[in-house]
């Protein structure tokens, strides 16, 4: 497909999206390297960042046009209405989500002269997303077309999103990110479509990653048998700069190796998250899974284009705009 027609995807971005999962405000401080025990070091200036997988998931998402609805739980300090802003301005409606006594989730990130960091995640009120609060949205969360879910949040409240979802005839795209090698099996019954990135394929499946990054020379229909016996028959494997594959063991042409979108990449945090949100909009707008991620690998190279997350985020018109050269 050329660079024209999967970008006029952009024009079919219609659908309704449902997020449920987890916002963070990220800390992020450079030094020359990272301290160690016992020691204070200084470092650069403090930069604070609206983030958190399932966030950064909706925004994507909205920012290119879908209807999305994030639920989620912030809490009382001022984080919360950074992170609520946040969404607000990529247009995801934040009105399902829950307030909630205490701080909001953080990550405190450290990174170093080389670009190494050490992260420490704080859930905060991440971890009061409750089955209990599902219950009480469920019409809501159950009015989108789509449901996307990460691991950012309880094991049961996920588990518990996936099933009343799915027994809704909401499609369910799960993220196993951050990477959880066991998953309830109730959790994978109900998730219809797997999205992880090439490491995490590669700890569920206990399968090696190729020499040199092959994935081209790589056997993608024994993931694909792996994957139908781990429980999925649908699933994407994002390769960073090296693009993507979809297995889908329902077409015709089971394998789909999505080519990467070659831009100068200066920060490739939040991209899996924009390629996410993206499979969400385009699934929601009745796209295929290669056509969605085809259109995902052009907006998360878009992202990889800026810094920070959210930050890096583009509209349709803005993605359109950056690669105006390759249409043709
Ligand atoms: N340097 C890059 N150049 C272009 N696209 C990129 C780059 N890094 C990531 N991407 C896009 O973002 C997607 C997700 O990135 P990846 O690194 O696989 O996810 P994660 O952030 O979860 O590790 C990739 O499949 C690719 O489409
Ligand atoms: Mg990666």
């Amino acid at each position: 497909m050329s660079a024209t027609e999967i970008l006029s995807a952009l024009d079919r971005i219609h659908g309704t999206v449902s997020v449920i999962g987890s916002m963070n405000v990220d800390y992020t401080v450079t030094a020359q390297r990272l301290p160690g025990p016992g020691e204070t070091i200084t470092g650069g200036p403090l930069r604070l960042l609206p983030g958190g997988k399932s966030g950064n998931q909706a925004a994507a998402a909205a920012r290119i046009g879908a209807t999305v609805r994030m639920f989620g739980a912030v809490g009382t300090d001022g984080n919360a209405d950074l992170l609520l802003g946040a969404l607000a301005d990529a247009g995801v409606d934040t009105a399902h989500v829950r307030r909630a006594d205490g701080p909001s989730g953080t990550t405190v990130i450290t990174v170093d002269a080389n670009g190494e960091n050490t992260i420490v995640y704080s859930p905060g009120s991440n971890a009061q997303v409750t089955v209990e609060y599902v219950e009480s949205v469920r019409d809501a969360l159950v009015g989108s077309t789509v449901l996307g879910l990460c691991l950012e949040s309880p094991m049961e409240t996920v588990t518990a999103a996936a099933r009343m979802c799915h027994e809704a005839g909401v499609k369910v795209l799960l993220n196993d990110s951050p990477f959880v090698p066991s998953l309830p099996a109730e959790l994978v019954q109900a998730a219809d479509i797997l999205l992880v990135n090439e490491h995490e394929m590669a700890q569920l499946l206990g399968i090696d990653e190729p020499e040199d990054d092959d994935w081209d020379g790589f056997d993608w229909r024994h993931v694909l048998d792996e994957m139908r016996a781990f429980g999925f028959e649908q699933a994407i494997v994002t390769l960073g700069g090296d693009g993507s594959v979809v297995l889908d063991a329902t077409a015709d042409e089971p394998v789909h190796r999505i080519a990467p979108v070659r831009v100068d990449a200066v920060d490739t945090t939040g991209c899996g998250d924009s390629f996410m949100g993206t499979v969400l909009a385009g699934l929601a707008s009745e796209m295929t899974l290669p056509e969605a991620a085809e259109l995902a690998s052009y907006v998360s190279a878009y992202a990889a284009t800026g810094y920070g997350a959210q930050a890096s985020y583009g509209s349709a018109e803005q993605i359109r705009e950056a690669f105006a050269e390759r249409l043709a």
